[in-house]
């Protein structure tokens, strides 16, 4: 087994109870004001955790898929989604090996790319771009600042942000095309209590 693959399995076994909100992360929330068609759209989220951002589209009537490296996470996403009466078709997904098949109206990746290195991030990116529907959307959120420090160094070791991945992804999604529709932060708090900030960047593909 994958080391980070590993980490996530025994992170996700070995937490009681929720690891993370039942909410859905905050700028989630934009999604279907984003789509104007809702009934029936499909969306596809990277590194899906617990599913509370697809249980919270699928309640806005969007078809969901939960894809992680941890098949711990999709237990779990399965699981709390039944709960709630929504049915979550899930698939393990390592988005840093494998690629996405299907098309998809809306793909998500939230909080994952700390997780990858510079290179995966670009890779990862591109492979979301490519599954998105003509006028689908792609949601990507990252932390852009940690206990102050706009550099980290969590755990597992691979994860680094640089201090302009918010204006490389723009720049990416702008050479190729696509709209940027919204971009925005907000502060949160991570699970051990330090201060952090997120930026929220949803994308429009226009061209085919
Ligand atoms: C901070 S959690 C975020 C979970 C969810 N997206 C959310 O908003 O709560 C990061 C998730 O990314 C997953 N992940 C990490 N590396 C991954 C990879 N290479 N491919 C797919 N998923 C990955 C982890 O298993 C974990 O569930």
């Amino acid at each position: 087994m994958d080391k980070m693959e590993r980490y996530f399995d025994d992170m996700y076994g070995k937490t009681k109870g929720r690891r993370f909100s039942e909410e859905p992360r905050p700028n989630v929330r934009l999604i279907p004001s984003a789509q104007k068609r809702r009934k029936g759209l499909t969306a596809l989220e990277i590194g899906a955790g617990e599913g509370q951002n697809l249980i919270y589209l699928s309640k806005h009537g969007y078809v969901c898929t939960a894809t992680d490296i941890s098949s711990q996470a999709l237990i779990r996403a399965r699981k709390y989604a039944a709960e709630k009466g929504i049915k979550l078709a899930t698939a393990k997904l390592d988005i840093r090996r494998e690629s996405i098949s299907g098309r998809y109206d809306c793909i998500i990746m939230a909080l994952v790319l700390h997780n990858l290195q510079t290179e995966e991030r670009y890779g990862a990116i591109k492979k979301i771009m490519k599954a998105t529907r003509k006028n689908g959307i792609n949601f990507i959120s990252f932390y852009t600042e940690r206990n102050g420090k706009k550099e980290m160094n969590l755990e597992p070791k691979l994860s680094f942000l640089g201090k302009d991945l918010e204006g490389s992804i723009t720049k990416i999604y702008r050479q190729k095309g696509w709209k940027i529709i919204e971009l925005r932060r907000y502060n949160s708090i991570m699970k051990n209590k330090e201060p952090c900030k997120i930026t929220t960047v949803i994308a429009r593909k226009i061209g085919s």
